[in-house]
């Protein structure tokens, strides 16, 4: 695969299971072949909802080895992170308008030894993203408010997405931020920066999504409510920009 072929990842929102056999649905999302597994945690304040705490990730991590890719759609984040770290987190995503230390917290997840990834708000400007490209290790646009699944995805959202991968470009950023020093540099056999989007993804909207420049596609209602998971898991992955 070419340096700078853009694999797609796919990203089950376990948010849109059942709750009452977390564990089956766990496993249900890792047979599917998808390639990690999100947990959206939400505190009631940030966000209208409540969800999932450090005790739940840690009973999803007992259900599974899949990488757990834990937003968090919270206030406060900076003295959560350890008992989300401890509960299995792989990596911890959290919102740019939820938080003033930005970088302070990306470092202190990286320092944690999991990747730390930054989220943005439909709303929000995207003049806010490049600052912080090379402090983390990937950047979640959302599609929708986030809050609830199962919304309706918000298209204005494709200009943000293709401004991002456009950056990632110009300025040659792969993965976990790092920028080649020169052209012998092994860094440019990495592969590309991750960016994710998240909400409302369906396979119509996931191949905008795709085009546009994501990379990491994360959908709950679409694939954990389907028949056959791992078709629609398959069909995602197998996108091309
Ligand atoms: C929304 C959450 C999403 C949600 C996606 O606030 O961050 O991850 O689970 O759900 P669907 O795919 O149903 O929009
Ligand atoms: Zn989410």
């Amino acid at each position: 695969m070419s340096k700078n072929e853009r694999q797609i990842k796919v990203s089950p929102s376990i948010l849109a299971g059942d709750f009452g056999k977390i564990y089956d649905e766990a496993k249900r999302i890792e047979d599917s072949g998808a390639n990690s597994l999100h947990i959206d945690v939400m505190d009631g304040h940030f966000v209208p909802n409540l969800t999932i705490g450090p005790q739940v990730v840690a009973a999803i991590n007992r259900a599974t080895d899949m990488f757990l890719d834990v937003h968090l759609m919270m206030y406060n984040v900076y003295e959560y992170i350890e008992r989300f770290v401890e509960a299995g987190a792989d990596r911890i995503t959290f919102h740019f308008e939820a938080t003033e230390d930005v970088k302070d917290t990306l470092d202190y997840i990286r320092r944690c030894n999991i990747e730390a990834g930054l989220a943005f708000c439909p709303e929000t400007s995207q003049s806010f993203i490049p600052k912080y490209l090379d402090s983390c290790d990937s950047i979640l646009l959302m599609t929708v408010h986030p809050g609830f699944g199962g919304q309706k995805f918000m298209s204005e959202v494709l200009e943000k997405i293709a401004f991002t991968r456009e950056i990632c470009e110009k300025l040659n950023i792969r993965k976990g931020g790092v920028t080649p020093k020169n052209k012998d540099d092994p860094a440019n056999n990495l592969p590309v920066f991750n960016i994710g989007v998240d909400g409302g993804i369906n396979y119509e909207t996931a191949k905008e999504c795709v085009k546009a420049g994501a990379n990491q596609l994360i959908a709950g209602t679409y694939l954990l409510h389907s028949h056959d998971m791992k078709e629609e898991v398959r069909k995602l992955q197998q996108l091309v920009p």
